[in-house]
């Protein structure tokens, strides 16, 4: 805001004084606070932009050129990133063999926002207003007042920057903002296809042995003795395969023996075998290997925030921030003796976001 504006009977009477010396040319004033004089600015010197409209035209054009080289070099990153195989190698002296892709989305990437910063810079040095002004501090908290000043000082501006006349400028520049964020949006296609709902099914299935995590081998009623816990996998998943983590980290079981009398759920009882339980490993909360097991309670507990579960009432949650109880496999035997699946789960494994959907 210029003082100017502001009448000088509402001036503190320190600056009071130093304004009316200044508006009277005396600009030696210097009081007992401070006791260095105040300069003055010097005289205020036209630009050739404000004396030579043919200047002006010429820093028009320049600002618009360099907006749309940033919208060029926009679509240059977009095309590069589309074009150029992310195993390409390029020599490019003095770098050597570098990677063509980083290359050239650096390039254009770095050259589209140069742009944008250079014709702002270019066009607020040579065609924005040149008036001096002099602003004071003032409290933190504007009053009503200001904010209106504020306001109308903004309007001002935006006025002076001449957007509305310039209008080659004004567009070029709203092209140049609105292209760059596209930048940002072709980069998302690295996150990769959608999963679909791969995450909702595992690789059991009706008649899947169950195979012991250790030993690699099939199990059998008879393996699993009561008060032991055994992490099992399903048959044909090999620490070989190629997709083995992703399919573990959902097909992960846990085996315990109850007593059938033990076990208070109606449905758990129904899809064992012989008070035998299998739940999933994978914690609801946030999808932890659950590893402790407690005999003598059935509570299984997470270790990562301690949700803990009590196996033998459906795996419900009885402390922690678990959001649901542990999805359970049913299972049983087939003709030669085998534990084995009776399908999927029915709900999807690991943490409780899918319950929100
Ligand atoms: S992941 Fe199991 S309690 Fe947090």
């Amino acid at each position: 805001m210029s003082s100017q504006d502001i009448p000088e009977e509402n001036l503190p009477a320190e600056r009071a004084a130093d304004e009316h010396a200044h508006a009277h040319g005396d600009v030696s004033v210097a009081h007992e606070k401070d006791p260095f004089a105040d300069p003055g600015l010097p005289p205020h010197e036209h630009r050739i932009q404000d004396i030579d409209e043919r200047a002006a035209k010429r820093s028009e054009r320049t600002v618009a050129l360099l907006f749309t080289l940033s919208m060029l070099s926009t679509v240059g990153f977009i095309a590069s990133f589309v074009t150029i195989p992310a195993d390409r190698i390029v020599y490019i002296f003095p770098l050597g063999h570098i990677s063509g892709l980083n290359f050239a989305l650096g390039m254009t990437l770095g050259l589209a926002l140069f742009c944008i910063g250079a014709g702002a810079v270019h066009w607020a040095r040579t065609l924005m207003s040149d008036e001096e002004m002099t602003d004071e501090r003032h409290a933190i908290a504007a009053e009503p007042e200001v904010k209106a000043k504020v306001l109308a000082d903004f309007k001002q501006g935006a006025k002076e920057s001449a957007l509305g006349r310039r209008k080659l400028i004004r567009n070029t520049m709203f092209g140049a903002l609105t292209l760059f964020p596209l930048s940002g949006i072709v980069l998302l296609r690295d996150l990769g296809p959608l999963p679909e709902d791969k995450l909702r099914h595992t690789l059991w299935s009706k008649g899947k042995l169950l195979v012991n995590m250790n030993t690699n081998e099939p199990l059998r009623p008879s393996d699993v003795a009561v008060g032991s816990l055994t992490f099992a996998k399903p048959e044909g998943l090999e620490e070989e395969d190629h997709e083995f983590q992703t399919e573990i980290a959902k097909a992960a079981l846990m085996i315990v023996r109850l007593q059938p009398e033990n076990i208070k759920d109606k449905r758990e009882l129904e899809w064992s075998h012989e008070g035998i339980v299998a739940y999933s490993k994978i914690c609801t909360h946030v999808g932890c290997p659950i590893s402790l097991y407690e005999q003598q309670t059935h509570h299984v507990l997470c270790p990562c925030h301690q949700s803990t579960f009590d196996l033998a009432d459906g795996a419900r949650v009885i402390f922690g921030p678990a959001g649901h109880a542990l999805p359970q496999l049913r299972i049983g035997v087939n003709d030669e003796g085998y534990l084995e699946a009776h399908g999927d789960f029915e709900e999807p494994v690991g943490p409780s976001f899918w319950e929100r959907g």
